[in-house]
C-alpha cells in the first residue's frame, strides 16, 4: 500500500502533485507520505498484535527526526545502531525503555551513552564487547538489561552484503558460545543478561527463514533455561521486505502467520527491529532529467539525482522503478520492469557523478523523456537518504514530507557553506 499514484496521468503523492512539490522544493528531492508511513506501522502493529511486541523502527533505514516523531507517535520505539541514531532517537523523544541498541562493534563512550540514557535493551554481538560493558557498567555502577545477538546460522537468502545469520558474517555469537557468556556473565551485578536477539537478513522474502531461525532461538532459551539462566525477551530483527517490483513481498499478515505460532504462549517479550517494511514504500525521489542522449549503442538520461541520493543501485544492483511523473496515457502498472506498453525505448538512468558505476537503473524500459522532464524513483524511503553522500562536493537533496495536502519541509537542501563547515578549523 502507498499514496503515491498517478491521477490525471500526473504522479500525486497524497493530495499534492509531485510536479509542484519539484518547483517548490527544487530537486532531486525526497518526498514521504505520512499516511503510508503510519499504515505501515500499523499493518505490522496489527499483525502481530497477539504477541504485544514492542516495535523498534530501525532508525538506520531513513531517521529525519520529523519521520521519528511521527513512528513514535504511532507507538514505536527505535532500533539504534550508533550513538548518533541514540541521539536522534531521544531527541525525537522517544523514551529511553523503548530504545535497544546494536551494532557489531560499540565505542566505550557510545556504552556509556546507553547505559546513562537507560535504553531498554543493548544488544551485544562478541565475547570482548561483553567484556567491555561489563567494566564501563560496573565504572559507572548503572544497570542494562542485555541481550546476545545470536548466529542462528539460516542463509535468508538476501544480497550477500546484506546477509547476517552465518558464520561466514560478521554478525553475532555463536550458540556454543552464547552459552558460555551466559555462564560467565549471567549473574553480572549492573547486567541483567535476559535476551537473545536475532536480525538475519534484509530483505527477507521467505517468512520460514524467520521459522527456522526463531526454532533455534528457542531451543536455546530452552537449553540455557535448563542451566539456570532467564531469558525473558527475544527480539527477532527486522528484514521484512517491501515492493520494489511489486508483488515480490509477503505483507505483514503473512509475516506474522509464520512467526506468531512459533511465540504466542512462550512468555517471551517480543521485539520487532522493521525498517524498511515500514519506510520503503514510503518515499520517492524526484528528480529532473539534465540531458539525454545517445552514444550509438546506448541511450543515457542523465538525470540530477544519482547515487549520491540512492547508492542502492551501485552498492547492490538493487533494482527501482523509475517512471516519469507526467505520462498521458503510459500510467504505470505497479512497479514491474516490463510495463504493458508499446513504443518504450530501453535506457540507461544515470546521475552527473564521476563514476561509470552511477547510475540509477540499467537497460530500463521508460516512455519518451525529454530534457527538463521529472522523473521519480519509487521505493526510496528507505536506505536512500541515510546512505547518501556528499561525493563530488554536491549538497545533499532536502527532504519533505507530505500528510494529506501540506508539505512540510523536514531537511532543507545543504547549502555550499554547509558542505564546508566543518573545514573552517
Ligand atoms: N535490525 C538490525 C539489527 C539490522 O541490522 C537491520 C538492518 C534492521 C533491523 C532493519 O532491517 P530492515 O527491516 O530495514 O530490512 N542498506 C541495505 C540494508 C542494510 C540493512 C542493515 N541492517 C539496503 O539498502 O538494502
Amino acid at each position: 500500500m502507498n499514496l503515491f499514484t498517478y491521477r490525471g496521468g500526473n504522479l500525486q503523492v497524497e493530495g499534492l502533485p509531485v510536479a509542484d512539490l519539484a518547483v517548490r522544493f527544487g530537486t532531486p528531492a525526497y518526498l514521504y507520505s505520512a499516511g503510508t508511513l503510519r499504515t505501515h506501522y500499523e499493518r505490522l502493529a496489527t499483525a502481530f498484535r497477539p504477541l504485544e511486541p514492542l516495535i523498534c523502527y530501525s532508525v538506520k533505514c531513513c531517521s529525519n527526526l520529523h519521520i521519528l516523531k511521527l513512528l513514535a507517535a504511532c507507538g514505536s520505539g527505535f532500533d539504534v545502531v550508533s550513538g548518533g541514531e541514540l541521539f536522534r532517537a531521544l531527541r525525537a523523544g522517544a523514551p529511553a525503555e523503548k530504545i535497544v541498541f546494536a551494532g557489531v562493534g560499540k565505542s566505550t563512550d557510545e556504552l556509556e551513552e546507553a547505559l546513562r540514557a537507560g535504553v531498554g535493551m543493548l544488544n551485544v554481538e562478541s565475547a570482548s564487547e561483553l567484556e567491555q560493558l561489563a567494566d564501563v557498567a560496573t565504572r559507572l555502577g548503572l544497570p542494562l538489561r542485555v541481550a546476545i545477538r545470536i548466529v542462528p546460522e539460516v542463509d535468508a537468502k538476501t544480497h550477500s552484503y546484506t546477509t547476517t545469520g552465518t558464520r561466514q558474517n560478521k554478525f553475532g555469537v555463536t550458540i556454543e558460545e552464547t552459552r558460555t557468556l551466559f555462564e560467565r556473565f549471567g549473574r553480572h551485578r549492573q547486567l541483567t543478561l535476559c535476551g537473545l536477539h536475532i536480525h538475519i537478513g534484509s530483505p527477507v522474502y521467505d517468512p520460514q527463514s524467520y521459522v527456522a531461525a526463531i526454532e533455534r532461538t528457542l531451543a536455546l532459551r530452552d537449553a540455557l533455561a535448563r542451566a539456570g539462566h532467564a531469558v525473558d525477551t527475544l527480539d527477532i530483527g527486522g528484514g521484512y521486505g517491501a515492493e520494489y517490483k511489486g508483488g515480490e513481498s509477503p505483507d505483514a499478515a503473512a509475516y506474522a502467520a509464520a512467526i506468531l505460532p512459533l511465540l504466542q504462549g512462550s512468555g517471551l517479550k517480543v521485539v520487532l527491529e522493521p525498517g524498511r517494511a515500514i519506510a520503503a514504500n514510503a518515499g520517492i525521489v524526484v528528480t529532473r532529467v539534465l540531458h539525454v542522449k545517445d552514444t550509438g549503442s546506448r541511450r543515457f538520461v542523465i538525470t540530477d539525482a544519482s547515487m549520491t541520493e540512492l547508492i542502492r543501485p551501485a552498492l547492490y544492483g538493487a533494482y527501482h522503478f523509475i517512471w516519469p511523473v507526467a505520462v498521458g496515457e503510459h500510467v504505470p502498472a505497479n512497479y514491474a520492469p516490463e510495463q504493458p506498453f508499446e513504443g518504450l525505448t530501453v535506457c540507461d538512468v544515470v546521475g552527473p557523478v564521476c563514476e561509470s558505476g552511477d547510475f540509477l537503473a540499467k537497460d530500463r524500459a521508460l516512455p519518451p523523456v525529454r530534457r527538463g522532464d521529472l522523473l521519480a524513483v519509487f521505493t526510496a524511503g528507505a536506505y536512500a537518504m541515510t546512505m547518501a553522500s556528499q561525493y563530488n562536493t554536491r549538497p545533499r537533496a532536502p527532504e519533505v514530507l507530505v500528510d494529506g495536502t501540506e508539505a512540510r519541509l523536514i531537511r532543507r537542501r545543504e547549502t555550499y557553506e554547509d558542505l564546508i563547515a566543518p573545514e573552517l578549523v
